[in-house]
């Protein structure tokens, strides 16, 4: 029997950042490191999804490369067999798969998802490509391939998480037992704990998540950012004039998410920092404390990224890549005969 499948994945944009690593990235790498030997865990890097909004395509093939190799400066345990890692763009199942289930698709049903309504809104009308609007049912493809029953993703991923198990379940419904459909999401909250729906916010502008998309990149640190470029970005967030240190994300999103930072680059929970600096009415202590951490923690870390052993990671790529267009192939082939394109029982 085959195990069951984790799915997760992470675009390549633009550089990651502290948001990413600390939301998405080190919980995915924890993740795999859980519960490889029980599920088999695919991370990948939906290369097709990182041009829905507009990239520097001159860099987007080192990009890709370059946030495989955070993977494993993270600490993903590239030798677990378990363990796969690989590119959307090298499986072509996931076009292909997309295209069919675009023709079940509803537009209304895309124009309800809230990502497309925030981006598009960003965006002028001849800007906003179809591949921004279709980007979940790609992502469905992404999930549906694999027979995935957990996809931790960011809660801002929950409602194409809900579309993918809509549209598994419809197109089960007209031919019979197709996909597995992926878990409610409420199941795979209690899956994986408290880091799902994590976000680090942005410094600038506390409101809104710490963002890739970003385009100034002032609120961002990057995880390619030098020590005095992240201290300046962190000593000029944004926070209030209330006087006082809580969490408290509706009146102080920005010293909340200070907080934040700090408890998760220091291993404490949230409940330990809040007490630690409650009772102060200054904020400058408490920059100080979050830049010293980032600071520290982004040394750290691009001295792991430094000596990636490339050569190790391209290897266990192609492997991972040649055995998930096996599997890839075998359900877009059921759901081609599905749709009456390719011959039933063969
Ligand atoms: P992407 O690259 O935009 O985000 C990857 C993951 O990071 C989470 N995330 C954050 N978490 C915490 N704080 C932040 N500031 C922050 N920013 C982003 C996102 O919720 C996400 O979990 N659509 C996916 C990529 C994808 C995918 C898939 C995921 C494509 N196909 C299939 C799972 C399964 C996305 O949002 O990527």
């Amino acid at each position: 029997m085959s195990k069951p499948v984790i799915l997760t994945g992470l675009r390549a944009n633009n550089d990651l950042h502290l948001g990413n690593y600390l939301g998405a990235l080190l919980p995915m790498v924890d993740m795999a490191k859980q519960h490889a030997g029980e599920y088999q865990i695919n991370l990948f890097v939906p290369d097709l999804h990182s041009f829905t909004t507009p990239v520097d395509h001159s860099k987007l093939f080192d990009q890709i490369l370059q946030n495989l190799k955070v993977f494993a400066a993270a600490g993903l345990p590239l030798e677990h067999e378990d363990i796969h890692i690989y590119r959307q763009s090298f499986i072509t199942a996931h076009s292909e798969l997309t295209w069919i289930l675009d023709c079940f698709t509803g537009f209304g049903e895309m124009s309800r998802m809230t990502q497309f309504k925030d981006k598009s809104a960003k965006l002028s009308q001849d800007r906003i490509s179809v591949g921004l609007f279709n980007y979940p049912v790609l992502m469905a493809a992404d999930i549906l391939l694999y027979g995935a029953s957990y996809v931790p993703v960011g809660d801002d991923q929950t409602q194409h998480l809900e579309f993918t198990r809509d549209i598994a379940e419809r197109m089960n419904k007209q031919f019979g037992d197709l996909f597995v459909v992926p878990k409610p999401v409420t199941e795979q909250h209690t899956f994986f704990g408290k880091e799902q729906g994590l976000r680090v916010k942005d410094l600038v502008d506390p409101t809104k998540k710490m963002s890739k998309s970003d385009e100034t990149g002032t609120g961002v640190i990057f995880l390619t950012d030098n020590a005095s470029v992240a201290r300046k970005k962190i000593m000029s967030a944004t926070t209030d004039s209330l006087g006082k240190i809580s969490y408290d994300t509706t009146n102080q999103p920005g010293v909340s998410n200070l907080l934040q930072i700090l408890g998760l680059l220091a291993n404490k929970s949230l409940e330990a920092v809040a007490k630690e600096y409650a009772g102060q009415s200054q904020y400058g202590a408490l920059k100080e404390a979050v830049s010293t951490a980032v600071v520290d923690f982004l040394s750290d870390f691009q001295t792991k990224l430094a000596a990636v052993d490339e050569h190790a990671l391209l290897n266990k790529l192609a492997a991972s890549e040649q055995t998930m267009n096996q599997t890839a192939s075998q359900t877009l082939h059921k759901a081609q005969q599905a749709v009456g394109l390719r011959p039933k029982g063969q």
